[in-house]
């Protein structure tokens, strides 16, 4: 499939041309008046993520989640562009489909597993939030140019939705 699978839900897809609406909005919002008709989608980004995702990549963040993903992800999902060390573990690359998901799904499974895991272990305790979001950095800094972006308009829209219908 040639997009981000989380919008391969009908439920989500109906919810997508208002929410790419709203993300627009909201990111004009942002740029403009805080009094003006979009206080509430405002308000309601600090709420859903205060900002967290999409992931920003910096180097601080890219050289630490470096190591964390060598002492906690490579003994499973081999280096980062594959091939993977054990045979149900995904590769991270750009052969795989980690980028098929937005930020703040990546952040949840790595947290607390992916839906329907099997040997994947949760993180939660084991990493701080910071970790998590350094060594999905990391991943996501592995990508090329192309498919960061691709993952990164998927990421925002998906807060879009959040915003406007919650995480449910
Ligand atoms: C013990 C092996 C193991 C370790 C360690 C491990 N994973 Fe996984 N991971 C898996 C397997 C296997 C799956 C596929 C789901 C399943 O069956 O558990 C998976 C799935 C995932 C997925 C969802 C699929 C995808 O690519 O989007 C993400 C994201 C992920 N792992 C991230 C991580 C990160 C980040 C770390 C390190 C912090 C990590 N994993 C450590 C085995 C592991």
């Amino acid at each position: 499939m040639d997009g981000i699978d989380i919008l391969d839900s009908m439920r989500l897809k109906k919810r997508l041309v208002a929410a790419s609406l709203l993300f627009v909005v909201a990111v004009l919002g942002a740029c403009g008046d805080a009094n003006d008709a979009n206080i509430d989608g405002a308000a309601s980004i600090d709420a859903a993520g205060s900002g967290k995702f999409p992931i920003e990549l910096t180097s601080s963040r890219i050289e630490s989640g470096n190591l964390i993903y060598s002492q906690n992800c490579a003994s499973c999902h081999g280096p980062v562009q594959g091939p993977a060390a054990i045979d149900p573990a995904p590769v991270h690359g750009d052969a795989g489909h980690t980028w098929h998901h937005p930020d703040r799904l990546l952040y949840q499974w790595t947290l607390d597993r992916p839906p329907l895991a099997t040997i994947m272990p949760a993180f939660r305790g084991a990493l701080s939030d910071e970790e998590v979001l350094a060594v999905l950095a990391y991943i996501k800094s592995s990508w090329p140019p192309e498919i960061q972006e691709r993952q990164n308009l998927g990421s925002a829209q998906y807060e879009a939705q959040v915003i406007e219908f919650g995480t449910d």
